[in-house]
């Protein structure tokens, strides 16, 4: 049977800096930001959205009622979830008007743990080859202000839908995957930014797909020639083209300018969102895919997956007949095209305008957020969400 993602899409919200000017406040050579991180704009989230709402608005964009009567399990894979107990899947399934007869739940392995919520998802479909299952894969990255990890900060979630007989792209077997304790990032209980030790986790990163890179390729008899093209986990776009370039060192010229052309157009939507850890590389899926205009169905595309702490996986997907004919290119382009542009200053007002932990009562404004599903507030420490098309 194949099975494999039916449907994707994203959401980001309505604000934005420009690393420019990013760089003109912390006195940095903007070149640093454009050309040796590779981050163009970077997302900035209002407190009325967090990774609940983010994954909402992306899976309204993606679900018809047909879908809704089908999804029996939802999974909600993020790092930046907003209760240590109830699953955000539960929030999510409860705002999209799921029925009743699914499983919802929340799992995490930092940026890595969508790509766990694919293959359950697999496993479950290969189970019940009627059921449709909803990944959800949610985050709002942050660093804190004036820190190193600020220019690769961003917030965005990715919604798919996971299948048989998918109308995209299939997941194939095998896969490969690894885990080695390692703290190049992680963020305590207490705190709601994240710790890094950066260089590490940039050795870290690219070794792990080195590793994985190569462990796929003799499992399965491939080599570059068998791969159009490579996508990668995303957090910053120079960070994928580092670990591209270290396995295009031996290549022949074919196969690293085919490669090198196709990581171009998927570090698109990357460059212009920022890091979105669990949905990075399924952002840079879905900008290869609505980007390109060469790519051909039963093309092989190569996923690297990386979350820090450190698990990796490596595997591959096949585009599907006509699966241009379903991405929703245009009302992607035209959400990044809709957002406002925001100054320094205000950026800096936004990212420390945060609830204060143990706030049990707040009304938040959700006028001033475009986005449909909004968080409104919270009452008796309970979160209160709103869908405005219901209102
Ligand atoms: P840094 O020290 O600010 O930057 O840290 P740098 O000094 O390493 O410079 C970056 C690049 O800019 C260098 O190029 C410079 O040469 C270049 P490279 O050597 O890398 O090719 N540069 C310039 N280029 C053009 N014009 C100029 C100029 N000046 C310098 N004028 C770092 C950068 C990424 C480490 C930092 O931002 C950081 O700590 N970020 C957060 C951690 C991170 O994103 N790590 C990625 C791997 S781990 C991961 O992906 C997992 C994660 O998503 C979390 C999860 O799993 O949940 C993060």
């Amino acid at each position: 049977m194949k099975i494999g993602i039916d449907k994707i899409g994203f959401y980001t919200p309505a604000m934005y800096i420009d690393t420019g000017d990013l760089a003109e406040a912390r006195g940095v050579e903007p070149g640093k930001f454009k050309v040796g991180i590779g981050q163009e704009k970077m997302a900035v989230a209002p407190k009325t959205q967090d990774s609940v709402t983010l994954a909402a608005n992306a899976a309204l964009r993606i679900l018809t009622q047909d879908d809704i009567d089908k999804i029996d399990y939802v999974i909600f894979a993020t790092e930046t979830g907003v209760d240590h107990s109830k699953a955000a899947g539960i929030f999510a399934h409860d705002l999209l008007g799921l029925k009743k007869s699914a499983r919802s739940i929340e799992i995490k392995q930092a940026c890595y743990s969508a790509t766990a919520g694919i293959q359950i998802a697999k496993g479950h479909v290969a189970l019940n080859p009627d059921s449709r299952v909803l990944v959800l894969a949610s985050d709002i990255s942050r660093y804190g202000l004036n820190t190193g990890g600020e220019i690769t900060q961003g917030a965005g979630a990715v919604a798919m839908v996971i299948a048989r007989d998918p109308k995209l792209m299939t997941i194939e077997s095998p896969s490969v995957y690894q885990t080695d304790d390692a703290m190049d990032f992680w963020r305590p209980l207490y705190s709601d930014t994240a710790y890094v030790q950066g260089k590490f986790s940039v050795i870290q990163y690219i070794n792990f797909f080195k590793e994985l890179f190569a462990q796929y390729q003799e499992k399965t008899q491939t080599s570059l020639k068998d791969f159009e093209a490579l996508v990668f986990h995303t957090p910053y776009t120079k960070m994928g083209l580092k670990a591209l370039q270290a396995v295009l060192e031996d290549a022949d010229e074919a196969d690293k300018k085919r490669l090198l052309d196709y990581y171009e157009v998927a570090k698109h939507y990357n460059a212009i969102v920022g890091n979105i850890y669990t949905g990075s590389l399924y952002l840079n899926l879905i900008s290869l895919l609505e980007q390109n205009n060469s790519l051909e169905d039963g093309a092989t595309i190569g996923l690297f997956s990386y979350g820090s702490g450190s698990v990796g996986e490596f595997f591959t997907g096949v585009l599907q007949p006509d699966y241009r004919n379903h991405l929703l290119t245009e009302q992607h382009v035209q959400m990044l095209e809709d957002r406002k542009q925001i100054s320094i200053d205000r950026y800096e007002k936004v990212f420390m305008d945060t609830i204060p932990n143990g706030i049990g009562d707040i009304e938040l404004d959700i006028e001033a957020d475009p986005a449909p599903i909004c968080l409104a507030g919270i009452k008796d420490h309970m979160r209160q969400y709103v869908n405005k098309n219901h209102l």
